[in-house]
């Protein structure tokens, strides 16, 4: 799959842009706070209608302006697709295939897939819980529909849950609501519990060998699944835990509280150290690396095509060793990179097939 090209309508501080892309390695120079990332973050919300950042739509418009366009082309098994995408302040965006509008914004997902790499993500194993979490439900998000829709409706029900909680000192006959929100939360809690378990065991056989190459063989990576409650346990311990819950306000149970751990051995018969809390910085990046491109991986084994690689930003945070890793795993996969400098060691290990200098919102093809 690859991006033909993307075009641009006040989205962030582009007023008016189209970037045809070249089916290899791709390249955004340009100085700080130009216009680099936002491209990036363009392709990520016309792959998961989401900003890689959290944004929202109305922050995502240029400023003074009321509404955003992203038009991509995408070409996948020898058809060309069209998606249009129309943000709006304060309602939810437009997206069209092909002119055909789609009712929901996940039926999109699935069209184009994106692997999404920035600085932020080496530290993926040294930052909590939530980042980890983050990072598995962008990736189900992308490959699952069932887990989208789980789990966009899984964490309205744990607001709606946690706002019930608040008020049930003044509203006690709230309290029957929680029993049908119990219900409800372990439906599509169930559902997650149980995806997040396969994903995980994917993931470990996807994992070990890259980690392996990456550390020169000299450790063997697992991932293990924490899941704060199992899924034949979920009804029982949120009911177990809801004197609790009235008292903090919150619920205490469930995925949304769930993590997962790294552990690193030397050989497979020692118990390994959790390097979330042991390992040196160096060790955590090297893990999180192996992680982000298990990510490329994941995609072609799920979708049986390449996902288009976007890097933001993060050749210079790597020693060359794992850049050269990095480049020969990119191979024959569309890759989008950015960087601020055109520095000797780009020139020099890059095909680069289309370079692009990115400058105060406008961006021009130097080749
Ligand atoms: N909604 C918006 N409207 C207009 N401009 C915006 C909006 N949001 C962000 N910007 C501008 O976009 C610029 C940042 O762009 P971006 O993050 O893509 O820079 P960059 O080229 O990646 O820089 P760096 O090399 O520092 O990462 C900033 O100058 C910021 O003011
Ligand atoms: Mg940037």
């Amino acid at each position: 799959m690859i991006i033909k090209s993307l075009e641009l309508a006040d989205f962030r501080n582009y007023e008016n842009v189209k970037i045809d892309f070249s089916s290899g390695t791709n390249i955004l120079y340009g100085d700080n706070a130009q216009g680099k990332t936002n491209i990036l973050e363009a392709i990520f919300v016309s792959a998961t209608t989401k900003s890689h950042k959290g944004s929202k739509d109305k922050e995502i418009i240029r400023f003074g302006k009321e509404e955003a366009h992203i038009r991509t082309i995408l070409e996948k098994d020898n058809a060309e697709y069209r998606v249009d995408m129309h943000l709006r302040k304060n309602k939810s965006k437009g997206i069209a295939i092909d002119s055909q509008k789609i009712k929901r914004a996940s039926d999109l997902i699935g069209m184009l897939n994106v692997v999404f790499f920035s600085p932020e993500d080496l530290s993926i194993i040294k930052n909590g819980p939530s980042e980890r979490r983050r990072f598995m439900d962008m990736e189900l998000c992308q490959l699952d529909q069932i887990y989208l829709n789980s789990l966009s409706k899984y964490n309205k029900l744990v607001v709606e849950r946690n706002r019930v909680l608040k008020d049930l000192f003044e509203h006690p006959e709230n309290s029957v609501l929680l029993d049908v929100q119990d219900k409800q939360l372990c439906e599509y809690g169930s559902v997650i519990i149980k995806t997040r378990e396969k994903f995980i065991k994917d993931l470990n056989e996807i994992i070990r060998p890259i980690h392996s190459k990456l550390t020169g063989e000299k450790e063997i990576l697992s991932v293990y699944y924490e899941p704060n409650v199992e899924s034949d346990e979920f009804e029982k311990k949120l009911t177990a835990s809801r004197k609790k819950d009235i008292y903090s306000k919150q619920t205490t149970v469930g995925p949304h509280k769930d993590d997962f751990s790294f552990i690193v051995r030397k050989n497979p018969d020692e118990e390994g150290i959790d390097i979330r809390k042991y390992g040196s910085q160096g060790q955590q990046r090297t893990a999180s690396l192996s992680l982000k491109l298990s990510e490329i991986e994941i995609v072609k084994r799920a979708k049986k095509e390449n996902p288009v690689l976007l890097l933001d930003d993060v050749l210079s945070e790597l020693d060359s060793n794992r850049q050269n890793y990095l480049l020969n795993t990119i191979g024959n996969i569309q890759t989008i990179i950015t960087c601020t400098g055109l520095d000797e060691f780009v020139n020099n290990r890059f095909e680069i097939d289309k370079l692009f200098k990115v400058t105060e919102g406008t961006v021009s093809s130097e080749n």
